[in-house]
């Protein structure tokens, strides 16, 4: 039998629009094993009425990916998963699934693949690597293709003093809808203001310099068109702020929406939550940290 942990993952962080990514305390286990025949999915935890137990099973799909590229042809499939991450709501569900299947087929198929050519082979199911890199490797990732096809990436630390607050709504956000939502095309203008804040969010981090943060998010290359999908994202940053916050922003394509917080700053999450229950839709609240590790293979 094998088994994994794989975390959930945070993507664009603001202006890093399919690049920046990193990986949450917050975590799926799956386990899987041969059996004599047949696909046997059983799924336990959150939103189990969101994941399909069928070959359409986003970690049966990714395994069998696996199995194709080392021409491993197992009997049957028995697939256990244990889950902690929200479906849908921009907290990389699907990259941590896909995850899930390619380490686990691996594992079942003699480990034949390196943790690169797992990355290339999910980065081709996820259409893009910012969640995919950090579900596998952990941390905060900046991810990029090289001449466009192979996935290259750096982890960047993050400072220990800053806290994630999750704030994840009770209201399912397909990423195909919210990509649905985008320009083809942007103004260089916007362009060059992301490439700005972009820049300043990983030189903030990186000297520590958090002050710079607030402006570092700013992006206009996603979140103003996304905003129309998600009531209340606009009040719920200007109140975020209002109450301390570092930084907010949509995590992924959202629903989900994430505050940067300092430890000490104890009162947050009670204001923020007052705040929050008088908005149209019910959200829920969870203060995590970076996952440092990435998935885990046991
Ligand atoms: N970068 C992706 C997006 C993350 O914003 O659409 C969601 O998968």
């Amino acid at each position: 039998m094998a088994k994994v942990k794989v975390p959930a993952t945070t993507a664009n962080l603001g202006p890093g629009f399919d690049c920046m990514g990193m990986a949450l305390e917050l975590y799926n286990t799956v386990e899987a094993e041969i059996i004599p025949g047949g696909l046997e999915i059983t799924n336990y935890g959150r939103d189990t009425e969101l994941i399909e137990t069928d070959s359409s099973n986003l970690v049966y799909r990714a395994m069998t990916k696996v199995f194709n590229r080392t021409n491993f042809h197992p009997t049957g499939i028995r697939i256990k998963a244990y889950n902690e991450i929200p479906v849908a709501r921009g907290l990389g569900s699907s990259a941590a699934s896909t995850a899930a299947g390619l380490l686990l087929g691996n594992q079942l198929s003699g480990n034949r693949l390196d943790i690169d050519t797992l990355i290339e082979l999910g980065t081709e199911m996820e259409g893009h690597p910012d969640n995919i890199v950090p579900a596998v490797i952990g941390g905060m990732t900046i991810s990029y293709l090289q001449d466009g096809q192979k996935v290259r990436y750096l982890r960047m630390g993050f400072p220990d003093k800053l806290r994630l607050v999750l704030m994840v709504p009770d209201y399912v956000l397909p990423t195909r809808e919210a990509r649905e939502v985008l320009p083809k095309s942007v103004e260089l203008k916007d362009a060059v203001f992301n490439v700005s804040r972009a820049a300043l969010m990983v030189a903030s981090l990186m000297s520590r310099e958090l002050e710079h943060l607030q402006f570092a998010v700013q992006d206009k290359l996603h979140q103003p068109y996304r905003e129309k999908l998600i009531p209340g994202m606009k009040d719920i940053f200007e109140t975020s702020y209002k109450w301390g916050a570092r930084a907010v922003f949509l995590s992924g394509a959202g629903s989900t929406l994430i505050a940067l917080i300092d430890e000490d700053n104890r009162n947050f999450i009670d204001r923020i939550r007052t705040s929050l229950a008088k908005q149209v839709l019910k959200w829920e609240l969870n203060c995590v940290n970076v996952s440092k590790q990435g998935a885990a293979c046991f």
